[in-house]
């Protein structure tokens, strides 16, 4: 490693030589030099980038993609991982994963609440310590780069990535979001802002092929900058945030990651950014013309490094040769390899001083009580009546639905897989909703059963309805209802089975966004909504039980029907009469 250093010091020499018009040493050749700037702005992902391709190509950095990991899923598989690639690498690789709540990729790491959840509980304070406690995980497996917070400020909540956002209110993404930098960036990973810019702002217009996912923000820049800039502004200048990526979406009809306007002129002129824009997974693809266009497009708008996971090799070629053709000038090559090297000295990876967490923090003690503590403040109560809340410990519960005992469904997409999970079997480390509820149980001389038939001999029903697991585009929905668009098949039978029970039903939805209740309500004695909250359901109990009481209040209005585009706080144009439950609202029990 050292000898790499001195290697990299050798080239920089070199370079502020050239830069300062010294004649040129000899030995140098330009186009080498050149060549090996440009894979410093190449980033690929590990299952198509061997190890012996960074003796050639020496790119800057590789990625897990979701659910992409090493064949030994655990601390040590991930650091075996890395450490083969800086073995390889004269300058140290950067490696980034997707640890969007929690290390999620790694086999057995805390899984906390998606952002959704954690926007319900408004508690920056809990927002830095999980920031704290994902930097670690990550840390201990080697890894140094973490694509997350999202700063979405999501307006639609049919959108597929609803989940990953905090808030429709960009005051809450903006203090709960810069809570999470300072948290992740204080373990030595870096943090990324993500999707720059007003990826929460696309319109849903199936008539003229707008779509939510990667689609288009139509909005006046005085909009576009009160809500969906603000929280660039506080996670540039509060939180120093190392890194920003561009969204795949449009503002306008102009797609981000070819705008000079928002990149340059914004981003890192008027924000001062100081540190590395990346693109999104291939997105620069979307651009038009060639693969050459694209790349003189994509970084003449200001990006320094293209997350290009197949060809980041004729990526690496066609960017060389558009700047031999003068496309894109050495100047903008230099300002983007500093960039990335900025980012790299910054975590210590170029004089080898970047410290790894011991492993003994992944799903340590700690981080699973904090998981628990994070649910259990994101829980919001919309309904209870008769006092059936809080449950006695000695009840005797009859539990359905699709939610009761399956890890997979509470914690959603961005989950072991980039898809998330349909059951429990890849989350062992996980309690769920029937293990929580049993813990409280048999402590307390209460009875658990998930057996129908002894609907008689039970006190109340929980019925925990659930959403199928999904991320990006896979969950955009055009029908919101408890039937519709990405719910669970089992939920209906579920919702029949209590309505006709006659006892009292306390409803429990894990899902990534609300959805459509008002119809089934009335037949429920209380609700209340868990988001998708991870691998400590005990936080449930906590709270069920009467430990706590209910704290959560709601981060995005609830509405009434699907048309959720007019329901938004922040929309001028809001309709009421779409709406259930207005944001900030949540009852407590006592
Ligand atoms: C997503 C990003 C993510 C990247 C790498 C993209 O499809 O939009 O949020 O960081 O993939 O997994
Ligand atoms: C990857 C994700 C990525 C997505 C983009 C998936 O195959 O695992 O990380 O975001 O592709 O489409």
């Amino acid at each position: 490693m050292i000898s790499h250093f001195k290697k990299w010091i050798s080239i920089l020499l070199t370079l502020t030589l050239i830069a300062g018009c010294a004649p040129k040493p000899i030995e140098v050749n330009e186009d080498e030099v050149l060549f090996k700037k440009i894979a410093q702005l190449v980033q690929a992902e590990r299952n198509n980038f061997a190890y012996v391709d960074s003796l050639e190509y020496t790119l800057g950095s590789v990625l897990s993609g979701g659910g992409s990991h090493p064949t030994s899923n655990n601390a040590a598989g991930w650091r075996n991982l890395v450490s083969q690639y800086q073995k390889q690498s004269p300058t140290p690789i950067i490696y980034g994963v997707d640890a969007v709540h929690g290390h999620n990729n790694l086999k057995g790491a805390t899984i906390f609440p998606h952002n959704i959840g954690l926007g319900a509980t408004q508690d920056e304070d809990l927002l830095y310590r999980i920031g704290v406690a994902t930097g670690k995980e990550v840390s201990a497996t080697g890894v140094h780069w973490n694509f997350a917070p999202t700063l979405a400020v999501a307006q639609d909540i049919r959108w597929g990535r609803t989940y990953e956002s905090y808030s429709e209110d960009h005051n809450i993404v903006s203090s709960l979001g810069l809570a999470y930098i300072k948290g992740l960036q204080s373990t030595g990973i870096a943090a990324t802002a993500k999707h720059f810019l007003a990826d929460g702002a696309t319109k849903f217009n199936p008539d003229s092929g707008y779509k939510l996912d990667q689609g288009d923000a139509p909005l006046d820049e005085e909009t576009l900058r009160r809500i969906h800039l603000y929280p660039y502004y506080e996670a540039i200048q509060e939180g120093e945030v190392l890194t920003v990526m561009i969204s795949y979406s449009s503002i306008n009809g102009e797609k981000l990651h070819g705008s000079k306007y928002w990149i340059t002129d914004v981003l890192k002129g008027e924000l001062g950014f100081k540190g590395l824009v990346i693109s999104d997974w291939e997105a620069i693809h979307q651009l038009e013309g060639s693969l050459y266009q694209q790349i003189v497009q994509s970084m003449n708008a200001g990006i320094d490094m293209l997350m290009q996971p197949f060809n980041w090799k004729s990526v690496v070629d066609t960017m060389f040769r558009a700047v031999k053709n003068n496309d894109i000038s050495r100047e903008r090559i230099d300002d983007a390899y500093e960039r990335v090297m900025y980012v790299k000295t910054q975590l210590g990876l170029l004089d080898n001083t970047f410290e790894m967490a011991n492993e003994s923090v992944i799903n340590s003690n700690e981080h699973k009580a904090l998981a628990r503590e994070a649910v259990a403040k994101s829980l919001v109560l919309l309904k209870n009546q008769n006092q059936v809340l809080p449950l006695q410990k000695t009840a005797k519960i009859l539990l359905i639905g699709p939610g009761i005992d399956n890890a997979g469904l509470a914690s959603g997409g961005w989950t072991f897989s980039w898809q998330g999970e349909n059951s429990s079997q890849n989350l062992p480390q996980a309690t769920t909703l029937k293990k929580a509820f049993e813990a409280v149980a048999s402590a307390h001389g209460g009875m658990i059963t998930t057996d129908r038939s002894k609907i008689n001999e039970v006190d109340v029903v929980i019925l925990a309805l659930a959403e199928l697991p999904y991320a990006e585009e896979v969950g955009d929905a055009t029908d919101l209802s408890l039937t519709g668009s990405m719910m669970h098949p089992d939920n209906q039978d579920a919702i029949n089975f209590a309505k006709t029970s006659n006892k009292p039903v306390v409803t429990i939805l894990t899902a990534g966004r609300p959805r459509l209740i008002h119809e089934e309500l009335k037949d429920w004695d209380a609700f209340v909504m868990a988001w998708l909250y991870g691998s400590e359901a005990a936080g449930i109990t906590d709270v069920l039980y009467g430990d706590l009481d209910f704290t959560g209040k709601l981060p995005f209005t609830w509405p009434k029907t699907s048309n959720t585009d007019v329901i938004s706080s922040q929309n001028s144009q809001r309709d009421v009469n779409q709406i259930l439950f207005d944001i900030g609202y949540g009852l407590k029990t006592r």
